[in-house]
């Protein structure tokens, strides 16, 4: 049974950047009939229900109470004090034209002072940050702002999605075991507690869902995740999966099915938003180097497939390059072998850009995760790995990155929570493919 919506659902994301501000202007556009939420699946996708013969392929949004577009209130925290339709400009994501006609609701979205410190990352640098210097402070302040946020703005729910920099790499260590040791950690201002888990902890102590678009360790710690699943909590992460590694596991499950080897992927892209500025540090990438690598393994399953993955060299390099802007360039060069070992290439130039990948994510992120809330579903929300580069899941059980198992995953759900029957292909539907 899933709980109607009854009033505004609060969308609150630490980070009003590239990704957060088109989100935000694209939800507002659509609102206004002046664009399509195109890349949205809560938005445009269709999921068949029942039988083959049944005919039946609504729209998800109409299969599902999600939130309407229209009940929807933006917030956020950024280190830098511009207001949403300032931080679009900046960003050069969307045209100046659009933003024009748009510019009183966007100016109205302004950030709420970050909990920020540097060493966590060291290319960024701003003065629009919470005076507290003790991280348990830093969240009673973070809690006391979404209290605020909920009231000032009369929702009935909220939902929290990081939006905010990739941080340094940091290990899952003791501070991070249980939620006493965390709340200890906060205290005492331990290291390993950086600023994206100080946000995740406020939002699961408000029983706010928390979903992580960067590749952060931020909720992916057994405290948070315990603590969640325990009292009706929700987390997903980690890293929105946008250009290259969408490409990645689109193709790779292909090849694989077709039982073609392949001896190596490389992968490099360039960018020149603030995100591939702060890329551009080696802690800051190694963090997204891990999210990013992991991806291939998983699918390929060379222990299984020796022959034909054993040797797999895998590389991905991100280099900073002003003049690209958020226009990505990512370039893919994949060494495949064929019948009786024969070598092929395969190359990829994907021109695309990356907020405008990753705004749609963040709106199914967000919209999902208020209805797993609602249909009474806690702890970490899996069957969101379509939308992650570096699903998290329970301890002891690998993330699954095939995009179509993940869109099964994702749609058996959906189905699940309305009530109708799995499809699993088998039997009779066998030869059916999905809407
Ligand atoms: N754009 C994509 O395709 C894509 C894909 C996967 C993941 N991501 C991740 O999404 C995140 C946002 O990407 P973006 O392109 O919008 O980057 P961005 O640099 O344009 O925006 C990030 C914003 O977060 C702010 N910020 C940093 N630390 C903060 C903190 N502690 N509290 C509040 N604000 C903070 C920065 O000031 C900045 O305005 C990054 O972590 C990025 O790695 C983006």
């Amino acid at each position: 049974m899933i709980k109607e919506t009854n009033g505004k659902l609060g969308i609150l994301m630490p980070g009003l950047g590239a990704v957060a501000t088109t989100l935000i202007a694209g939800v507002i556009a659509v609102r206004k009939g002046l664009s399509q939420p195109i890349g949205s699946l809560s938005q445009m996708g269709t999921i068949r229900l029942g039988k083959r013969t049944e005919n039946r392929n609504p729209l998800i949004k109409d299969m599902v109470p999600l939130a309407d577009l229209n009940d929807i209130v933006f917030g956020g925290w950024d280190l830098y004090p511009d207001n949403v339709y300032e931080a679009a400009v900046n960003a050069k994501v969307l045209d100046r034209y659009l933003l024009e006609q748009i510019k009183p609701d966007l100016e109205a979205i302004k950030p709420m002072p970050a909990v920020f410190q540097k060493e966590y990352a060291k290319r960024l640098t701003g003065e629009y940050i919470k005076p507290q210097t003790n991280k348990m402070e830093l969240a009673e302040a973070l809690m006391e702002d979404i209290r605020k946020f909920k009231e000032d703005n009369d929702c009935e729910r909220l939902v929290m999605v990081w939006c905010g920099s990739t941080e340094v790499y940091i290990e899952e260590g003791a501070v991070h075991q249980t939620m006493e040791a965390l709340e200890e950690g906060l205290r005492n201002n331990d290291p390993a507690i950086p600023p994206s888990m100080i946000y995740a902890y406020a939002a699961v102590k408000m029983g706010v869902p928390y979903a992580n678009g960067s590749p952060n360790l931020s909720c992916d710690i057994p405290a948070i995740v315990d603590y969640a699943k325990e009292n009706g909590g929700l987390v997903a992460g980690k890293d929105f999966k946008t250009g290259q590694t969408l490409m990645k596991t689109i193709l790779a499950p292909g090849l694989k099915a077709r039982a073609l080897g392949i001896k190596g992927w490389f992968s490099t892209n360039i960018l020149g938003n603030r995100d591939g500025e702060v890329l551009d540090h080696p802690d800051n990438f190694k963090t997204k180097e891990v999210s990013k690598l992991s991806v291939l393994e998983q699918i390929l399953e060379p222990e299984k497939n020796p022959v034909l993955y054993k040797d797999l060299y895998h590389k991905v390099r991100i280099n900073y390059y002003p003049p690209h802007g958020d226009n990505k360039e990512g370039w893919d060069n994949i060494d495949i072998t064929g019948w009786l070992g024969y070598p092929m290439q395969i190359k990829i130039d994907f021109l695309c850009r990356d907020s405008i990948l990753a705004a749609p994510i963040v709106l199914d992120l967000a919209l999902f995760m208020d209805l797993a809330q609602r249909a009474g579903m806690s702890g970490i929300q899996e069957w969101l790995s379509f939308y992650l580069k570096s699903p998290q899941v329970g301890k002891g059980l690998y993330p699954q990155h095939d995009l179509f198992k993940q869109k099964e995953k994702l749609h058996n759900t959906l189905r699940h929570m309305a009530g109708e029957d799995l499809i699993n292909h088998l039997g009779l539907d066998y030869y059916q493919d999905e809407a």
